[in-house]
C-alpha cells in the first residue's frame, strides 16, 4: 500500500507541469494587437505561469484598457511616438484610396509604419536600465507577434532560449492594394518557415476568383506576392542593420530567430481558413478567449433585440472611421434599409460621425449607435444577418453564433477572410467600392441572405462544427506550451527546409540545366544539319 502511494505520489510529481516564466511583447501598436496578445497572457497566466505582459506604449494606450488581469503588466511609457501615432490615424484616412499594380512593383520607398516601429524598438532595445530589469527576470520563454521583429530581437539580447511565434493574422495575408501598409509578414513568414504558399490558389493582394483562377489573375497575384516578400525582407534587413549597429555585427539576423522558433501559434481557426501546406509545428489558435464566457446584452439592446422584428447588424469594425469614408457609403446604406421595412438595422458608426446620426433620423428601422455588444447580439435569435468588414475577430464571432455574414472587406487580411467564407458558403462577399458606386449590389446581397436558406444552413454546420472540435484554442495553447517547455523544445519538429535558400529549395539550378541541355543539343544539331545540308549542295554542285 504504501509503495502505491508512494509511486502514486512519485508519478503526479512528475507529471506536474512547473510553472514557467514567460515574456509576451505586447507593444501597443493596435488596440486588435493589445487584445490578442493579451488574451494570450491571460490563457498562460490561468495555467498557472508567471507571465509578463511587456507593453511599450506605442500609441498611448496602456492606461486606457487592461489587456490582461492575472498577467503582470509592464508599460514602458514616454517613448517618442508622435509619428508613429500620426501613422496610424492617417490610414483609417486612406482606406479608400486606390493604388495600382505598378506602384506596388516597383515600390522602392520603405513602409513608413515599419520604419518608425523600428526607431521605436531602438529606443526601447537601447535602454540600458530597462533591459537590466527585463534580463534579472531570467524568462522561460518569449512569445511575439510576426508584425514586426523587433521582439525577437529582444528575446535573443535577454538569453531567452524558447520562442513561440505567433501569427496574429492568417498565414497568407492579403494587405490590401488600397494603402501601402504591410501589415505583417504572413506571406514572408511562410517563406521564412519554409512553407510553399501556393500563388495559384491563395489570394495574396488581388483576387482568384474560381479553382483555377485565370491566367491573368494568376500572374497577378504571384507578382505581387513576390514584391510583398521583397519588401518585408527589406524591412527586416532594416531592423538587422539597427540591431547590428548597436550590438555588433555578429547579431544573428532577427528573421533567423524568429524561424527557429520551437512553435508557430496562428490566430485563426483551421475551419475559416482556405486550406494550404503547412508544418507540424505550427498550430491554429483562433477565438481565443473569445468564448470564455457566456455573451449578455445590456437592459437597452435587450429592448431593441426583443421588440418584435428579425435584426440585421451592420459594423465596419474599428480601423475603418465611418467619420473619415466617403460620405455616399453612410447615404446608401440608409436607403437600403428603407427596402427592407420588416427588419430593424443597428449601424455601428464611429463616435464623431454626427452625419450618420443624422441620416438616421426619422427612419424607424434604423439604430445608429457608437457602441455594440456585438458577441450578443451575434448570438440572439433575432438576429437574421451580420454586414461587416470582414475583420476576423468578427467573422469568428459570427461563425460561433452560426451567423450568415455580407463580407464588405476593407484592408489586411480581410479580403482574404472574406473569400474564404464566401466559398465555404455562409456568406456573399461584395467590394467595399460597391458601397459607392453600386448600391444596388448591395442591396441585393441583403435581399439573398435574408431569403435564401441556404447561407443559414452553412452557418448553422459551421457553428456545430466549431464547437464539437476535439481540443479547442486555450488547451492547444497550453498543451502544446507546456509540451515545449516541458522537454526543453522539441526540436524533432524543425523543418530543415527553411534553411535552404530559394534557389535550391525549389530546384530553379536543375530546372535551368534542364532546360540548358535540350535546347544546346537542339542548337548543336541544326548547326551539324545545316553543315550537312551546305556540304551536300557543295558537292552535288561539283
Ligand atoms: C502610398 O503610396 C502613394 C504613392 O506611392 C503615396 O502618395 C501615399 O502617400 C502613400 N500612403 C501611405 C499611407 O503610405
Ligand atoms: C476548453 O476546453 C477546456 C478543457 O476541456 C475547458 O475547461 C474550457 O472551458 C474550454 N474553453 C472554452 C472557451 O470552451
Ligand atoms: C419597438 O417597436 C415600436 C414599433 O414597432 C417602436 O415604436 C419602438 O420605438 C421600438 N422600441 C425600440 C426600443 O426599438
Ligand atoms: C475617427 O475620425 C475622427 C475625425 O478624424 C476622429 O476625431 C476620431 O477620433 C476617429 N475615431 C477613432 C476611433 O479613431
Amino acid at each position: 500500500m504504501i509503495i502505491r502511494i508512494i509511486t502514486f505520489l512519485a508519478v503526479t510529481l512528475c507529471y506536474t507541469v512547473s510553472s514557467h516564466k514567460i515574456l509576451v511583447f505586447s507593444p501597443t501598436a493596435s488596440k486588435s494587437h493589445m487584445i490578442s496578445q493579451g488574451r494570450i497572457a491571460e490563457e498562460l497566466a490561468n495555467a498557472g505561469h508567471d507571465v509578463v505582459n511587456f507593453e511599450p506604449d506605442f500609441l498611448d494606450l496602456t492606461d486606457k484598457f487592461v489587456p490582461c488581469k492575472k498577467c503582470r503588466r509592464w508599460p514602458v511609457t514616454g517613448l517618442n511616438n508622435k509619428l508613429y501615432k500620426d501613422i496610424q490615424n492617417e490610414m483609417s484616412g486612406n482606406v479608400f484610396q486606390k493604388s495600382s499594380l505598378w506602384s506596388k512593383i516597383f515600390n522602392s520607398n520603405r513602409d513608413e509604419h515599419q520604419d518608425e516601429y523600428n526607431n521605436l524598438c531602438e529606443e526601447i532595445v537601447t535602454n540600458k536600465e530597462l533591459i537590466e530589469k527585463l534580463k534579472a527576470e531570467k524568462f522561460d520563454a518569449y512569445f511575439g507577434e510576426q508584425i514586426h521583429l523587433c521582439g525577437m530581437g529582444l528575446a535573443h539580447i535577454l538569453g531567452i532560449k524558447h520562442r513561440f511565434w505567433v501569427a496574429r493574422y492568417p498565414l497568407i495575408l492579403f494587405s490590401l492594394s488600397t494603402i501601402n501598409f504591410s501589415c505583417t509578414m504572413s506571406v514572408s513568414m511562410r517563406d521564412s518557415l519554409g512553407i510553399p504558399t501556393p500563388s495559384s490558389l491563395l489570394p495574396f493582394m488581388s483576387t482568384l476568383d474560381g479553382t483555377p483562377a485565370s491566367f491573368w489573375q494568376r500572374a497577378n497575384n504571384f507578382v505581387l506576392q513576390m514584391a510583398h516578400i521583397r519588401d518585408e525582407y527589406r524591412d527586416v534587413e532594416w531592423t538587422n542593420q539597427m540591431f547590428r549597429r548597436h550590438f555588433g555585427q555578429d547579431f544573428p539576423s532577427v528573421d533567423y530567430i524568429a524561424k527557429t522558433s520551437d512553435a508557430v501559434f496562428v490566430s485563426t481557426d483551421e475551419l475559416l481558413e482556405i486550406q494550404s501546406p503547412t508544418l507540424s509545428n505550427v498550430f491554429h489558435i483562433g477565438g481565443l478567449g473569445i468564448f470564455n464566457k457566456e455573451a449578455k446584452l445590456d437592459e437597452e439592446f435587450s429592448k431593441v433585440m426583443n421588440n418584435g422584428s428579425d435584426v440585421v447588424l451592420f459594423s465596419l469594425g474599428t480601423i475603418a472611421n465611418t467619420t473619415n469614408i466617403p460620405p455616399s457609403i453612410m447615404e446608401n446604406l440608409m436607403r437600403i434599409t428603407q427596402k427592407f421595412k420588416d427588419y430593424k438595422f443597428i449601424i455601428k458608426v464611429d463616435k464623431h460621425d454626427t452625419r450618420s446620426y443624422q441620416l438616421a433620423k426619422g427612419l424607424d428601422n434604423v439604430l445608429v449607435t457608437d457602441w455594440v455588444p456585438q458577441t450578443a447580439i451575434l448570438a440572439h435569435p433575432k438576429l437574421r444577418a451580420f454586414i461587416t468588414h470582414a475583420g476576423y475577430n468578427s467573422l469568428m464571432e459570427a461563425a460561433h453564433a452560426g451567423v450568415p455574414v455580407i463580407l464588405i472587406p476593407f484592408m489586411f487580411d480581410q479580403p482574404r477572410n472574406g473569400r474564404s467564407v464566401a466559398r465555404k458558403g455562409w456568406g456573399i462577399l461584395r467590394d467595399k467600392f460597391q458601397l459607392i458606386d453600386d448600391p444596388d449590389s448591395i442591396e441585393e446581397a441583403v435581399r439573398e441572405i435574408l431569403h435564401n436558406p441556404k447561407y443559414q444552413e452553412k452557418a448553422s454546420r459551421l457553428r456545430k462544427l466549431m464547437r464539437s472540435k476535439p481540443q479547442n484554442a486555450s488547451e492547444r495553447l497550453i498543451k502544446i506550451t507546456n509540451w515545449v517547455l516541458e522537454n526543453d523544445g522539441v526540436e524533432e519538429l524543425q523543418y530543415e527546409g527553411k534553411h535552404m535558400d530559394f534557389f535550391t529549395y525549389y530546384n530553379l539550378d536543375i530546372i535551368i540545366v534542364a532546360a540548358i541541355i535540350p535546347t544546346l543539343i537542339f542548337i548543336v544539331l541544326r548547326i551539324s544539319n545545316i553543315t550537312v545540308a551546305v556540304k551536300s549542295t557543295k558537292s552535288k554542285k561539283e
